[in-house]
């Protein structure tokens, strides 16, 4: 087993990667994400599985007929701007390897097994994390998904049309979706907390209600050296409350907030600028504590929008809710991964394709210890032994799942 994740590896891990920086650029319908689906394709079809892409382009490769009751395992090969090698990746090529595992073993399932590879996870290129999740099992209506658009303003019906999905066609799949019996999927913890545990692999119990929300904040562009302070609208200065907001709020609820991408324009060193649009991403322990949080940063928005005459604008991207894993399904796989003392049980502030279908059907999920970490960078790292027990952890799921 040991060599086939190896090898899998070395095949995914030098696609999309920045030479310079060291980190990943995967965006969804790009060409380096079109290499990583074809990595697939060509890995799954070497094993004999049957590879399809689903009506939202979300890759299926079939150990056995599709049919309903069908043991689903997999995770996503996008990436978010210079992120690291395993989120995502690493439930992708770990599930091919564990079919590698069971196959070894001599194991014939008794119902079918699925490796699944998601798009646009990240929300990297058209804002919406989860998106081919979510077109899945209906949590975003297709007229949305079609009209989101990258930086460029390329839309997402253009660009799947591009990669060979028919936009028009996106959408709800209640028949794929009723094949599903059980998904699990495997990833790289986001944190520490398996580290502190001295534990290499974990059990997801639930995934923190997240969301991320735009402010368009808009003043006047100006002369930076003429304009006089009293008549300025600089949307530069209630964005920097906003951010300050962010956090105060955040450290008032126990939570997260971040404000990681922001434009400026038109951006120039001597002029005040016209307009600053900046990304918030929340999230809180609960669904109230979160509502509470943004709406401190709204309020702090405006009234600092309004102090210095300039105009606000805020849209909610998207929103999911607390995810709390099934606990029979949770308990019976820290005890499959645990053996005599059960695997370590852990909440996330990470948003995951698992998180999305657990609302659709019984969902668990693995993860794999991080010692630092550090994750949506290039940093992130995991130890090749802990990768290969979550591989046998994850193996050793699919078996008893699909077993008899
Ligand atoms: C996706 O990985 C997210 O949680 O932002
Ligand atoms: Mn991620
Ligand atoms: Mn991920
Ligand atoms: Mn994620």
């Amino acid at each position: 087993m040991s060599t086939t994740f190896d090898e899998l590896w070395s095949g995914l891990h030098p696609i999309g990667r920045n030479r310079a920086g060291g980190g990943y650029r995967r965006f969804s319908w790009t060409p380096a994400d079109a290499e990583a689906r074809a990595w697939f394709t060509a890995e799954a079809r070497a094993r004999g599985l049957r590879v399809e892409t689903d009506r939202n382009g979300n890759l299926w490769a079939w150990w056995g007929e599709p049919a309903p009751g069908a043991v689903v395992t997999g995770s996503h090969l996008d990436s978010v701007p210079d992120g690291g090698p395993f989120d995502g990746p690493l439930g992708v090529a770990g599930a091919l390897a564990a079919v590698d595992l069971l196959k070894e073993r001599g194991f014939t399932p008794s119902r079918p097994i699925a490796v699944t590879v998601f798009v646009e996870e990240e929300g990297a290129r058209f804002g919406v994390p989860c998106l081919g999740s979510r077109l899945l099992t209906g949590a975003i209506a297709p007229e949305r998904a079609r009209g989101l658009a990258d930086a460029d303003g390329v839309t997402w019906a253009s660009a799947a049309a591009r990669a060979g999905v028919d936009p028009e066609r996106i959408g709800a799949d209640p028949e794929r979706l009723a094949l599903i019996g059980t998904f699990v999927e495997l990833h790289i913890e986001q944190g520490r907390a398996l580290a502190g545990l001295d534990a290499p692999v974990g059990v997801a119990g639930a995934v923190w209600p997240h969301g991320r929300w735009r402010l368009d904040f808009t003043g006047q562009a100006d002369h930076a050296g003429t304009t006089r302070l009293a008549d300025r609208n600089d949307p530069m200065l209630p964005f920097a409350e906003t951010v300050l907001a962010a956090r105060s709020g955040a450290e008032a609820y126990d939570a997260v907030a971040t404000i990681g991408r922001v434009q400026v324009t038109p951006n120039g060193t001597n002029a005040i600028p016209s307009r600053v649009r900046a990304w918030l991403d929340a999230r809180a322990p609960e669904d109230v504590t979160l509502r509470a949080l943004v709406e401190h940063v709204n309020e702090v928005a405006r009234r600092s929008s309004v102090q210095h005459g300039v105009a606000l604008a805020s849209y909610q991207e998207s929103l999911t809710p607390i995810v709390k894993f099934q606990t029979d399904l949770r308990d019976r796989v820290a005890a499959i991964v645990g053996g005599a003392r059960p695997a370590p049980v852990l909440a996330t502030g990470a948003g995951h394709d698992a998180g999305v279908l657990a609302a659709a059907v019984p969902t668990a999920m693995l993860f794999v210890r991080n010692p630092t970490g550090v994750s949506h960078a290039p940093e992130e790292s995991a130890e090749r032994a802990d990768v290969h027990a979550g591989v046998v952890a994850l193996a050793d799921v699919l078996a008893d799942l699909a077993g008899t």
